[in-house]
């Protein structure tokens, strides 16, 4: 199947899209926005939210009318496995971000062939950062073609966690996270997971950590990450599930290998960590 599909032709595509859609969050995001909450007060949408989300749907199904689309606010389709073609979508990552500080959120845009990534897109919007790529053909921030990731050593570290995890919660004991915050040379938070995958791929920070994410949220990242070097799993070292909510440790494989033998280790000794 793969051979009859021009995935250059797929990026280019979803590129001049993307930078449409991008125009779209930049003339609203100074404008009065509808703001609802979703599964809790701090899980926001917004009618940019879903418009932006049936843009690319609309798009999509005109010009790939076999393909299937997964995206968060739910206008895309019912899928049930990894089957033919899939879109990733998340429509604005880093919702929060967009309402409260007006920057740093994305775009994200991942299609996969039979479960394996082939072409990725993440949209910086405010900035005017796309990082894209193609699997097999180099991964890119605009023009600038992104280097394999640097085996780094944990104490020059930059890690990239929110802080709900050094809180005591449901998930992961703040005790496992703690060690790690400490050992690295800095820590750091941007409140949009595909802007932090992105930053992984072109070595802005080295690890990205975070104990829930869903498919919209990692789906051009991986693609991403992968294609400079990188190696993704929960934050056990087991595989990642494309099409569930997953824990995801990522970055460069030393830095990678270091925080899961810390992670097991402090299983080993009785911490809770619920990894999914
Ligand atoms: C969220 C952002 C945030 C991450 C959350 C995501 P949304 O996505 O990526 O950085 O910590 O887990 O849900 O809701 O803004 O699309
Ligand atoms: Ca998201
Ligand atoms: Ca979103």
């Amino acid at each position: 199947m793969s051979q009859q599909i021009d995935w250059i032709e797929v990026r280019d595509q979803a590129k001049e899209w993307i930078l449409d859609a991008g125009e779209q969050l930049k003339k609203a995001v100074h404008s009065e926005l509808r703001v609802e909450s979703k599964s809790s007060p701090n899980d926001l949408v917004t009618n940019m939210d879903r418009q932006i989300e049936q843009f690319f749907i609309k798009k999509i199904h005109e010009t790939y009318p076999g393909h299937h689309i997964v995206s968060e606010e739910g206008f895309g389709d019912v899928v049930e496995g990894e089957e033919g073609i899939l879109w990733l979508i998340d429509p604005i990552d880093g919702t929060m971000n967009f309402v409260h500080q007006k920057r740093h959120f994305s775009i994200s845009i991942g299609v996969y062939e039979e479960g394996v990534g082939r072409v990725a897109l993440i949209l910086d919007v405010m900035n005017n950062d796309l990082y894209h790529c193609v699997k097999g053909f180099g991964a890119y921030q605009n023009d600038q073609k992104l280097l394999p990731l640097e085996p780094t050593p944990l104490e020059e570290a930059v890690v990239s966690v929110n802080a709900t995890w050094l809180n005591r919660n449901r998930r992961i004991d703040p005790e496992i996270v703690r060690p790690i915050s400490s050992m690295c040379r800095g820590t750091r938070s941007y409140g949009s997971a595909a802007i932090e995958l992105a930053y992984v791929a072109c070595g802005a920070i080295d690890i990205y950590w975070s104990m829930r994410l869903a498919p919209w949220d990692v789906g051009a990242g991986l693609i991403l990450v992968e294609e400079v070097g990188g190696v993704a799993t929960r934050v056990n070292g087991n595989p990642l599930s494309l099409l569930s909510q997953n824990s995801l440790l990522i970055g460069n494989p030393r830095t990678h290998e270091t925080v899961v033998t810390h992670i097991k280790k402090s299983i080993s000794e009785g911490l809770y960590i619920q990894s999914e």
